[in-house]
């Protein structure tokens, strides 16, 4: 049975808790340099005031990156409003950034919905989360509402190889051909790889990167 589908459960808590109960680096995501998604960021040559949409953000560390690096205009998102405040604590000193947080529920979006002109939509870790058609169903549309034509796309998930939970939960394993697949015709591969991430714990995670654009 699908996670999203087992109603009893209730997965904003259950994200909350995982923010709640540890420290950030400890995370079995924690990425101290998200160098594998930044490279894809990097291929977009988007300009600095470029609308970036991170799609279930957590506490990454990939958006002081993106501030770093000049981008102006982020949108972070996550189910767990834990996460965002631990993410805030995190950043300092950009106060002229338009930098805005929205805890939504991806696949029950309903502030998400709002969205429009979306330059590119950042996923690492997220979507494998949606075992279930409808749900990926419901993710991809709301992608393909709010992302801009000629937008990007970067989705980072298990490889089929990968591991089949992640934080207890059950995950959908992917391959390139999957994304493409649900993203439709009007998406184009640009690049993707396969990258190994090892946790704090030291484990290996293998994961398929992907950068999609929309062509029309
Ligand atoms: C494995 S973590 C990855 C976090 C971040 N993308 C990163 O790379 O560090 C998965 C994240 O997805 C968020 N999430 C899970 N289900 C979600 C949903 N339905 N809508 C929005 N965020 C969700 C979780 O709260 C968590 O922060």
């Amino acid at each position: 049975m699908s996670n999203y589908e087992l109603n009893d459960f209730d997965y904003e808590k259950h994200w909350n808790n995982a923010y709640l109960k540890s420290p950030i680096q400890n995370l079995g995501w924690y990425e101290e340099n998200p160098s594998a998604t930044i490279s894809l960021i990097e291929k977009c040559n988007l300009p600095k005031d470029a609308l970036l949409f991170n799609a279930g953000a957590g506490a990454t560390s990939l958006i002081e990156y993106l501030l770093n690096d000049g981008y102006s205009n982020i949108i972070v998102n996550d189910i767990a409003s834990a996460a965002l405040t631990e993410l805030k604590n995190t950043l300092t000193n950009h106060h002229n950034t338009k930098l805005e947080f929205i805890v939504d529920d991806l696949v029950n979006p309903k502030e998400l919905t709002k969205l429009k002109n979306i330059d590119l939509w950042i996923d690492r870790a997220v979507l494998h989360f949606f075992t279930d058609d409808s749900e990926q169903k419901k993710y991809f549309d709301l992608l393909k509402k709010v992302l801009k034509p000629n937008g990007y796309v970067i989705l980072a998930e298990f490889n089929l190889e990968g591991a089949k939970k992640c934080s207890g939960l059950d995950v959908c394993n992917y391959s390139v051909e999957m994304f493409q697949e649900r993203l439709g015709d009007d998406f184009k591969l640009i690049k993707s790889f396969d990258f190994t991430y090892i946790q704090p714990s030291g484990n290996p995670r293998e994961f398929v990167y992907s950068l999609f654009q929309r062509m029309l």
